[in-house]
């Protein structure tokens, strides 16, 4: 995306706010903002009713009165983009396969498609519910705390043209990303359980279920019609069950890959409040994964095999092995580490759009979307630390 382009965006990208509760641009100008003094603590939320300005609501920020450096603007930009694309998808599974409340409102739920998630776990719908509610408020936050800060907030509705599912439950609203057609990657499932490769040293690992990289499956029921046969229906929720995994992981790395190159120590503190609550939610996932019963779709041939049992089964397989196993970490000399990996901070922005990307999460956006987001990431990726600015 040219700069010119980026730049215009900038003045119609406001706070992003739920359903029903439509938040308002913080009306502080750009040059107040740079001139406030260090004395005063700057307010955030008259007139904003999103959820994280309410958050922020009459607290003091301690780094309130600093603009944020160009670096942490672009890391905190893109990371809202990607918990916004996050929300966009979980909120999808919520209303098809969660609770729908007052918490997470929207749909009404799929019962044959919620009792077939059910079988990974009988808490599976509740903790659903509660991703989504998290990344929801992972945004809003991020989008808040870029205002207060003097950044800009990020929007991504003029990309929302995706279609809904039509399946019993879902809303008919358009969508930033399509659960219809993924490829997913569950190679994650082998690099955690490894004791002598890590990513960060260019390894590679096999995936855990081989088949779900050989097509494009749902993870949704896309209409009634998949909610039969039994078996293509548990081949749905099973694949949601490892995508769940596979995107939480991914999360997992992003958080601690950009607060190496942040400046500030308040921007350091909200990627290191954030990213390991991407860890609990793949933590959780990568149990409930393992739950998912063997099966084969009669439909399209995707097979879920038995993860405990040859060809499968073993250290690199075993479903219960869900604690990060020891691996190398920085350099061969040092003892092996129980570690979040990868965390190599060079292109980890690009990484994350390309790993989601060729997950097909984006099958059907619109080059302008793709070309936003590689700009968000360029930008997150060229962030050096200033120190200076501390
Ligand atoms: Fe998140
Ligand atoms: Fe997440």
């Amino acid at each position: 995306m040219s700069s010119e382009t980026s730049s215009s965006s900038r003045s119609s990208e406001t706070l992003s706010g739920r359903e029903g509760h439509e938040a308002q641009p913080i009306s502080e100008t750009a040059a107040s903002r740079r001139h406030l003094s260090s004395r005063r603590s700057f307010l955030v939320g008259a007139g904003a009713g999103a959820l994280g300005a309410g958050l922020l609501a009459n607290v003091p920020l301690a780094s309130a009165h600093q603009r944020l450096t160009e670096g942490d603007e672009a890391i905190l930009r893109f990371l809202s983009a990607a918990e916004i694309l996050e929300t966009d998808f979980w909120q999808q599974y919520n209303e098809l396969g969660g609770v729908q409340d007052s918490e997470v409102p929207g749909g009404s739920g799929n019962s044959a498609y919620t009792a077939a998630l059910a079988v990974l776990d009988s808490d599976m719908a509740q903790y659903i519910h509660d991703n989504t509610e998290d990344e929801f408020t992972h945004f809003t936050f991020i989008n808040a705390y870029l205002e207060a800060r003097g950044g800009r907030a990020v929007s991504l509705e003029r990309f929302r043209k995706l279609p809904s599912s039509t399946a019993t439950g879902a809303q008919q609203i358009k969508r930033l990303t399509n659960l219809m057609e993924l490829t997913v990657h569950t190679s994650w499932w082998t690099r955690y359980r490894s004791r002598t490769k890590n990513p960060d040293f260019g390894d590679t690992f096999p995936p855990a279920v081989p088949g779900l990289l050989k097509g494009k499956f749902p993870a949704i029921p896309r209409s009634d019609a998949d909610l039969t046969p039994a078996d293509h229906l548990q081949a749905i929720a099973n694949t949601a069950g490892f995508h769940f995994a596979t995107i939480e992981q991914g999360g997992t790395s992003l958080y601690p890959s950009l607060a190496q190159r942040v400046s500030d120590r308040e921007v350091l503190r909200v990627l290191l409040s954030i990213g390991p609550t991407e860890t609990m939610h793949f933590q959780t996932w990568m149990d409930k994964a393992g739950n998912a019963p063997p099966v084969t779709d009669p439909t399209n041939g995707l097979v879920f095999p038995d993860l405990n049992s040859p060809p499968f089964g073993g250290e690199d397989f075993q479903t219960n092995l869900i604690m990060p196993e020891p691996t190398i970490f920085l350099d061969r000399k040092f003892p092996v580490c129980s570690i979040i990996r990868p965390t190599e901070t060079e292109g980890a922005a690009m990484g994350a759009v390309k790993f989601l990307t060729d997950d097909g999460l984006f099958r059907g956006q619109s080059p302008a979307f793709f070309a936003f987001m590689t700009d968000l990431a360029r930008e997150a990726d060229a962030a050096r630390p200033e120190r200076s600015h501390q």
